[in-house]
């Protein structure tokens, strides 16, 4: 049997007629920058993560870009964000001329450790303009302390959940009247901005490049939208230097038949985790992921934990089963970030995870015969190689 690591085939074969008629429609009207089907795609994109606004942009990149930007990010602030996530993330903050303060993960979710930010805070006092919480493969960050902390502080909030459409945070608030209120809300609705990816492998992703910004404030969704195109108020009236970072509308028009999909497809991958979670539990030494309370984990990436990461990973591709590592090497450590960011304190955590992290396949449409196949080929790997399985 074989695995490939990632296959949007299955679930993109079920959409694939409306896909075709809503991509030819485009090309038929050529219809092809800024079009009818960005324009409903934002509306529609909006309503799904819960924000008044939602802007269409190039990639994931620029929308992280055009996002510092619009909130007056510039040289001689300092933006904290982890080290352990994609390159564009903090890439982004250099390109504005910023500084970035790596802070270290949390050992259980793999996220942005929230005493490392208030350890940042106190050490930069002023300097800090932005945190970048990343929701990493697909769980939320701890949101609701980062936002407390944050609007105590007069810092901005710019969700990277290029990797989170659709997940969930339960907030509960007290009203004055004492009575608690739960409060549900998806990533990209919480921080000022939230920033999303809709590259082809990615929970939505188009078949291309794309992205896309979320906000509720009004003067950002104006100022990014001048941002993506040149910076244009008026046909030639340019009010910024911006950037030609406008969503293409083909991918626009793909965009918004999967959008329809993208619950069903979340609980696809929410089934196969779990399905990976019971039968990986007291296997070896493998720690499952840990999902936090009050927040819903949308599986981008299902990622195990083990010291023996790099001769399983050997034996999995020899009984042809796909497995990648994300990220073996922490941004900090990276040729590209020498001499480039500042950190508070060590980043042990994030280099020890690093060393041992695994993805596994999953994807909609993945079958479950193969999930099992997956998990039976990791016992024998601990039963037969390392000899540690408890099972
Ligand atoms: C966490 C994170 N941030 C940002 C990006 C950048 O998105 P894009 O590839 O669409 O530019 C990605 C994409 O892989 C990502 O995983």
């Amino acid at each position: 049997m074989r695995v490939p690591f990632i296959d949007i085939n299955v679930s993109d074969n079920l959409a694939q007629d409306e896909i075709k008629k809503s991509v030819l429609s485009v090309i038929e009207r050529k219809e092809f920058i800024l079009g009818e089907e960005v324009k409903k795609f934002e509306e529609e994109f909006a309503k799904f993560v819960g924000c008044r606004y939602a802007i269409g942009v190039s990639s994931g990149s620029t929308a992280l870009l055009l996002s510092l930007r619009a909130l007056g990010i510039k040289q001689g602030d300092y933006v904290v964000t982890t080290p352990f996530t994609f390159t564009a993330t903090a890439e982004s903050v250099i390109h504005t001329g910023a500084t970035v303060v790596f802070v270290d993960i949390d050992e259980n979710t793999y996220n942005i450790s929230v005493e490392a930010i208030k350890k940042c805070i106190e050490k930069y006092r002023g300097k800090i303009k932005a945190v970048l919480p990343v929701h990493l493969y697909g769980q939320p960050c701890e949101m609701d302390s980062i936002k407390t902390l944050c609007e105590k502080n007069n810092i901005k909030i710019i969700e990277d959940a290029a990797q989170a459409h659709g997940a969930l945070l339960f907030f509960q608030i007290r009203k004055e009247s004492k009575q608690r209120k739960d409060i549900i809300k998806k990533v990209g609705a919480i921080g000022d901005v939230g920033c999303f990816s809709f590259y082809p492998t990615k929970n939505l992703g188009c078949y291309g490049d794309g992205g896309a910004i979320t906000t509720n404030n009004e003067e950002l969704y104006q100022k990014l939208l001048r941002l993506r195109n040149h910076g244009r108020v008026e046909h030639y009236l340019y009010q910024h230097i911006g950037y030609n970072a406008r969503l293409d509308n083909l991918q626009a028009a793909v965009l918004l038949i999967k959008l329809k999909y993208l619950d069903r497809w979340n609980k696809e991958r929410q089934k196969i985790a779990k399905i990976y979670n019971e039968g990986l539990s007291n296997v070896g030494d493998i720690i499952t992921p840990y999902v936090s309370e009050n927040v819903t984990h949308v599986y981008h990436l299902y990622v195990i934990r083990t010291k023996y990461r790099d001769e399983l990973m050997k034996y999995l591709n020899l009984n042809k089963i796909g497995c990648a590592v994300q990220y073996g090497v922490p941004l900090h450590l990276q040729p590209a970030y020498k001499g480039l960011y500042k950190t508070v304190d060590s980043l042990k955590t994030t280099e020890k995870i690093a060393k041992e992290v695994l993805s596994l396949p999953i994807y909609p449409g993945l079958e479950l015969s193969k999930v099992e196949y997956v998990i039976k080929t990791i016992k024998k790997f601990f039963k037969t190689r390392i000899g540690r399985s408890k099972k």
